[in-house]
């Protein structure tokens, strides 16, 4: 195969960039505060990071494919681990400086929003993917490990509906803070796309 050699960031690049929002936020808070409700901005800004770093490990693969360089896979994990740490922060802020941990409140509003469920779900998965992303669980799972892996996809759109459902406004009537959650959801269908065989096929000709 005609290999494309891309010069690319290395290893300690991609953790820089993945922590740099944690600085981000201690800049933030340093020169201007966390604005009138500080709870909700990190809840906020924690849930932002986490899908962005979720779209950037889910884009490693079609970059594989567009680029028809392997370097993009060894991004992949790292990318997915540490969109799965931003997602824990962004709950235990919600379980825990929001709520206080006060469970009797939490279940009833989870159960009672449904972009909360989405939510739910999505870090249940998040959580199975982060577990079985050792080389043991690749060992164990064999062939089932790619299957079992192919869920970020749907983790993706659970986040997305999450996102959409929480903003003020209606995604479905394209009214209200519509925006990001839209460029989002534009984003993880052509990430989805590429994927597809004939696209695939179509750039593996472009490349001979
Ligand atoms: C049990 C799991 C989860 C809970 C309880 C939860 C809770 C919340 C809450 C309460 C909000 C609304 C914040 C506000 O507007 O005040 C929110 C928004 C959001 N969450 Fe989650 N979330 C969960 C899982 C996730 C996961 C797994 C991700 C990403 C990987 C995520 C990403 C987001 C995003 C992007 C927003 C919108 C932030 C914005 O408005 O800019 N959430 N979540």
């Amino acid at each position: 195969m005609n290999r494309v050699k891309t010069k690319l960031f290395p290893q300690w690049l991609i953790h820089l960039a993945a922590l740099t929002p944690l600085l981000w936020l201690a800049g933030v808070f340093l020169i201007d505060g966390w604005g009138i409700n500080p709870i909700q901005y990190l809840e906020k800004r924690s849930g932002d990071y986490a899908l962005v770093l979720l779209l950037a490990s889910l884009a490693c693969t079609p970059l594989r494919f567009i680029t028809n360089s392997a370097r993009f896979t060894q991004f992949r994990k790292p990318l997915g681990l540490y969109a799965f740490a931003y997602a824990a922060l962004h709950l235990l802020l919600f379980v825990g400086l929001d709520y206080g941990f006060t469970w009797d409140e939490i279940i009833p509003l989870v159960l009672n929003k449904t972009y909360l469920w989405f939510g739910l779900a999505a870090f249940v998965l998040l959580l199975l993917l982060a577990v079985t992303s050792t080389q043991g669980w690749q060992r164990r799972l064999k062939k089932n490990w790619q299957r079992l892996h192919t869920l970020v996809y749907l983790t993706g759109g659970l986040v997305v509906l999450h996102f959409a459902l929480s903003i003020k406004g209606n995604i479905f009537k394209l009214s209200g803070e519509v925006f990001w959650p839209l460029i989002s959801m534009i984003v993880l269908s052509i990430l989805l796309l590429i994927r597809l065989k004939p696209i695939r096929s179509a750039l593996r000709r472009l490349h001979r």
